[in-house]
């Protein structure tokens, strides 16, 4: 049954340019509204820039323009930013609007209604020459608790200590250098302790992922404190009805901006605004954060439409953050990427929704992009294993059959698994579990390959005997190229678009899958993706790094500190040196069954092998026993592999291992065969850990 589904992400302050972190967000988003979609759901995305508030009103202060010319501006570059990366909006709004402001003004009044609503006098830190209530980032001054110089007004940077800006020792206005002075003003709070018990009943009504609903638990613990919702002029927002010089907190209006987006795009497009949000709505809403605004979306926004009669979200999804070769994303390293310098370097956008993609499994865990593997994973993938089976097959039909395809095939089992895998591939992208979708798909891109390396069809193509097989051959692999494109393309939208005009068909959606590629004729292949040149990536660094921030002494990268643990033989070391078990442990061995093994162009010693690790993925390695082995001789076989050796940058690519063999300490003795590759016993499985 077609569901119909309104999908939001968190909207980006319009005071920044939006980086990698950010487009975890919004690629993990995106995936799953082109998935629903591709499913025959009517499934709408909407998002908006988050406008108001004081940072935005000052920052346009200090630019000489007005806070509505400065949101302006980067409205332009984050839509043109989010074009980039192809995330597919329906609506891409602003909070600063018209319907923003009629519906956070009705839902204050409905809450005030519902006596929701107290007015009490607190004293605040103003800033006597800026003539201004200062947010808690404005304020820097002591720590109360460690003393630490130069901290922000809500927690310490030092410590950790959480405090109030008012406990602060030594304040000073972060806006102008002034001491702080405490006023009162009256402030309006939403009185959240009183939607306790719906609440405790909302977060575990399984609208939230298992970790977000143990989080909750906590807060409730700590117990609701009220919320106050209202700050004083001078302010970038919406003026409170009824309630002159007071205005609503940013975090109020930027999740009404969701159902504004919505109100704008349905007015635009004829739906009915009230059947997607009325409190009898029976589409489903639904939203995904990172972990760190669940407290907003889980308690404050739940019962905000609760108590103002809409209808409540049917699930948060939160994400973990994103580090950069393992650390916090900094300015000084160059790993702070914004979106555009990304774009700018000629890096193609499908690269990292893939590698994304191939990260993010629906939970809270924050993920790594880290670079070398990034290359790595992209380049043997997308090019090495999905592109390659098109490239090795598609001339074939195009210069011997005229780019028909056969009309039949015999070999249906092939495509029988490739088909078969449609619901569990899914489920998993329902599931927000990426990573294991793209590991189906992967192993479906192995099994293809292989059944091209085995049947040579470039061979076949010599022999005038061997026509009809190459025909068969050839239109097997492009039947399961073609479902590797479907199941690939919630994730490489645009790539999906041009395999669609190679192939000359209607855009793919799921149920494709199940029809056979046959009687039809195809368009010459051209190029689809090439590899990543680390070049770039090194330039995107460099472009990126900021002088401003004092550059700490380089800090070893998990992928270097890597490379000194990785056990390394020494050099001319007559007898083995003993190392401690913990050592030893640090080296993960596994089974993996070689998949693929070829020559590589000018390389003496190598053979490139494809080893398949079962549940942990695939890894490409070059391996020094071209002497000892014929590549095809060492396809279907298990080894034994070092699968958490550092990626190595090699002439020929990246080697992401290495086989374990056997040979003399000096090579060859006497007559004797220089290498043995290891192998287990029988029974073992590829991913089965070597202890
Ligand atoms: O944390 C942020 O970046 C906020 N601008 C997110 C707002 S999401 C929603 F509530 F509008
Ligand atoms: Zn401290």
């Amino acid at each position: 049954m077609s569901r119909q589904i309104l999908v939001t992400s968190a909207l980006p302050y319009a005071n920044g340019s939006i980086h990698l972190g950010h487009l975890v967000e919004y690629i993990q988003t995106d995936i799953w509204v082109r998935f629903q979609t591709m499913r025959g759901h009517d499934c709408r995305y909407m998002c908006a820039d988050d406008t108001h508030g004081t940072a935005i009103m000052l920052r346009a202060e200090k630019e000489g323009i007005t806070p509505e010319t400065l949101i302006q501006r980067v409205w332009d570059e984050h839509t043109r930013d989010f074009a980039g990366f192809h995330i597919g909006f329906d609506h891409y709004y602003s909070t600063h609007s018209d319907e923003n402001r009629e519906l956070a003004s009705t839902i204050y009044l409905r809450l005030k209604e519902a006596g929701l609503i107290e007015i009490k006098t607190i004293a605040q830190l103003y800033d006597p020459v800026k003539n201004l209530f200062l947010p808690d980032r404005f304020i820097k001054g002591e720590c109360p608790r460690c003393g630490a110089l130069d901290q922000y007004g809500d927690n310490c940077e030092v410590c950790g200590a959480t405090y109030s800006p008012t406990e602060l020792k030594n304040p000073v206005s972060a806006v102008s250098g002034a001491t702080p002075v405490h006023r009162d003003s009256e402030h309006h709070f939403f009185r959240l302790g009183d939607c306790e018990t719906f609440l405790r009943e909302w977060t575990t009504s399984g609208s939230l992922q298992e970790e977000a609903a143990n989080k909750m638990q906590e807060w409730f613990a700590a117990g609701l404190n009220n919320w106050d919702i209202s700050r004083d002029a001078p302010y970038f927002g919406f003026e409170i009805p009824g309630a002159p010089g007071k205005y609503f907190y940013v975090w109020v209006d930027a999740p009404v901006g969701y159902m504004a987006s919505f109100a704008r795009y349905a007015a635009d497009n004829g739906l009915d605004f009230d059947a997607w949000w009325g409190a009898n709505s029976r589409t489903e809403l639904v939203h995904f954060i990172g972990k760190d605004i669940l407290y907003f979306h889980a308690l404050f926004w739940p019962a905000m439409l609760k108590y103002s009669g809409h209808r409540l979200p049917t699930a948060i999804y939160a994400h973990g953050f994103l580090t950069v070769n393992g650390q916090k994303m900094s300015k000084s390293r160059g790993t702070f990427i914004t979106a555009a310098s990304y774009l700018d370097q000629g890096l193609n956008p499908e690269w990292l929704r893939y590698y994304y993609a191939a990260k993010l499994n629906g939970t809270m865990e924050d993920i790594d992009l880290n670079l070398d593997d990034f290359v790595a994973r992209v380049n043997s993938d997308l090019v090495g294993k999905f592109i390659n089976i098109a490239s090795r097959t598609a001339g074939f039909i195009t210069r011997n059959f005229d780019g028909k395809l056969a009309d039949g095939v015999e070999n249906i089992e092939l495509i029988g698994a490739f088909q078969a895998a449609a619901d569990s591939i899914a489920a998993h992208y329902e599931a927000r579990d990426y990573a294991k979708a793209l590991r189906e798909i992967m192993a479906l891109a192995d099994r293809a390959n292989q059944y091209v390396a085995d049947e040579k069809p470039w061979e076949l193509a010599k022999k005038p005997e061997a026509v009809y097989r190459l025909h068969e051959v050839c239109t097997v692999a492009l039947n399961c190229f073609r479902l590797l494109t479907l199941y690939l393309k919630p994730v490489l939208p645009k790539l999906a678009d041009q395999v669609e005009a190679f192939l000359d068909i209607p855009p793919l959606a799921w149920d494709d899958a199940q029809n056979l590629f046959i009687r039809h004729r195809i368009n010459e292949y051209r190029h689809l993706m090439t590899r990543i040149d680390p070049k770039a990536i090194e330039a995107m660094v460099d472009a990126n790094k900021q002088t401003l921030e004092p550059t700490p002494a380089p800090a070893p990268t998990r992928h270097a500190e890597a490379q000194a643990h990785a056990a390394q033989p020494a050099a001319a070391t007559p007898a083995p040196s003993t190392i401690g078990i913990d050592d030893f442990a640090r080296i993960d061995l596994r089974i993996a069954r070689i998949a693929h093994a070829e020559h590589v162009e000018g390389a003496d010693k190598l053979l490139r092998l494809t080893l398949d690790l079962g549940e942990l993925g695939t890894r490409q390695v070059f391996a020094g026993i071209k002497s000892a082995y014929a590549p095809e001789t060492l396809v279907g076989r298990l080894t034994v592999m070092v699968a958490n050796l550092a990626p190595r940058k090699m002439k020929f690519g990246m080697s992401e291992g290495m086989v374990l063999a056997a040979s003399y300490p000096d090579g060859h003795q006497g007559d004797a065969p220089g290498l043995f590759i290891l192998s287990p016993d029988s029974g073992a499985q590829p991913g089965m850990k070597v202890k």
